[in-house]
């Protein structure tokens, strides 16, 4: 199998939007100059396994440029662009994806993918790895070793790291700062609220909007539907979050308190059955249920199943459950990321530093994959640097630099005044 598509006959409507795409993801390009002259990624096998959009298309030229033979998997099955995917196919890479595809084909698209037996394996959310690791444990010997892109990913690696069962180095692309502070906050914040809004076409201002998880994406998600003018609400189980949420001037308290009050509610913990029954139960007739978290089990999805009497799709990325006294609740994208599912993702400004990250950590695999323990690393603080670097230089801002004595003074213990 060469590639698994919707439909080829979308590739030029692919290939116009990646073009869009590429205008705002200046530091890739000019890592793809180089990548073409310098060729690092030469005669390496690179599997993804990403979200199939624009800003994806976009970093798998910027690898093949570098050398590598890519293949492409979807990371969600609900997340894939399908003209993208058609536009990458066209181009000649091969691609394993499809918008709504079901658990059996996203797996065999995963394999399909493990099949070429990868140098490199790039994951967001960490699926690559953790099928090599449970059943294709062969496929390690020639591996060099693995990038991750976010949260969830990270901390199921870092937890097998942590039990000695990790089998090759992985950069956690997500640690780097000019990924999480930029991607996780702003890209999520914006891409969150353009998907509630495109399923829904609902009002925000003046809304309950309840966030659940105080962590990057939280802070931005809340951030952005606070600029919309809802009213946020922060639930959270950490005590230090908490207070941030609260010093950030946003209403905190336990999901059963917040659960009658919430227009929308839109999980971004990480973890598992953040909203179930008993919060169901105390929703209002309308209430807007999503989640924009890697995994679809932040909402007990099984449990609305069970409670609802009727359930019907009642437009696009919207199905309604009927509750036994006639409340309606609203599950948006089946409970997906909802950022990808009705919308695009985050947009591609802030994916120029995430995907300039991955180029940059396959790179570093490469050079340096003999040095690295079987462990999670991140990738050295200048690479960070130069990234944040070139994207200020990028958007026209200019910085102060340090003069001689301001740099003696911070190096030195003597001098307090
Ligand atoms: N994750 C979130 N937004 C994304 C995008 N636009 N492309 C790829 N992965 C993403």
């Amino acid at each position: 199998m060469d590639y698994d598509i919707k439909d080829i006959g979308l590739a030029q409507a692919g290939q116009l939007r990646i073009e869009w795409a590429e205008r705002s993801m200046p530091v890739l390009r000019m890592i793809r100059e180089r990548f073409s002259k310098e060729k690092p990624l030469s005669g390496i096998v690179l599997a993804a396994c990403l979200h199939v959009t624009t800003e994806t298309a976009s970093l798998v030229r910027t690898l093949a440029a570098g050398g590598a033979k890519v293949y492409v998997c979807a990371s969600n099955p609900l997340s894939t662009q399908d003209d993208v995917a058609a536009a990458l196919v066209s181009e000649g890479y091969n691609v394993f994806s499809i918008k709504g595809e079901d658990t059996e084909t996203y797996y065999k698209h995963i394999n399909a993918c493990l099949d070429v037996k990868p140098h490199i394996t790039m994951d967001d959310g960490a699926d690559l790895v953790s099928c090599i690791h449970s059943q294709r444990q062969n496929l390690v010997d020639t591996i060099l070793g693995g990038t991750e892109e976010t949260t969830t990913g990270v901390i199921r690696l870092k937890s097998m790291a942590e039990r000695g069962v990790l089998l090759f180095p992985v950069i956690a692309v997500n640690d780097s700062n000019t990924k999480h502070f930029f991607d996780n906050r702003y890209g999520t914040g914006q891409s969150t609220v353009d998907g509630i809004l495109r399923a829904t076409n609902r009002l925000m201002a003046g809304s309950w909007f309840v966030v659940a998880g105080y962590g990057w994406c939280g802070r931005g998600l809340a951030s952005r539907a606070a600029g919309m003018g809802a009213r946020v609400i922060i639930t959270e189980v950490d005590p230090l979050r908490a207070l941030e949420a609260a010093m950030d001037g946003y209403s905190v308290m336990p999901m059963a308190q917040a659960a009658p009050l919430g227009d929308f509610f839109c999980t971004v913990t990480g973890d598992r059955s953040v909203i179930r029954e008993e919060h169901f139960k105390l929703m209002k007739d309308g209430a807007i249920v999503c989640n924009s978290g890697h995994f679809n089990v932040e909402i007990d999805i099984d449990s609305l199943e069970k409670m609802a009497v009727s359930r019907r799709v009642i437009r696009g990325f919207v199905e309604e459950f009927t509750m036994p006294d006639g409340r309606r609740i609203a599950l948006l994208g089946e409970g997906r990321l909802i950022n990808l599912a009705a919308a695009e993702g985050h947009p591609s400004s802030v994916m120029d530093m995430s995907f300039a990250n991955q180029a940059l950590a396959s790179e570093f695999l490469v050079k340096n994959s003999s040095k690295l323990s079987k462990q999670v690393h991140k990738l050295p603080d200048h690479v960070d640097n130069e990234i944040a670097t070139l994207k200020l230089a990028s958007m026209g801002i200019k910085i102060d630099v340090l003069t001689p004595e301001q740099v003696e003074y911070l190096s030195s213990w003597e001098m307090g005044t």
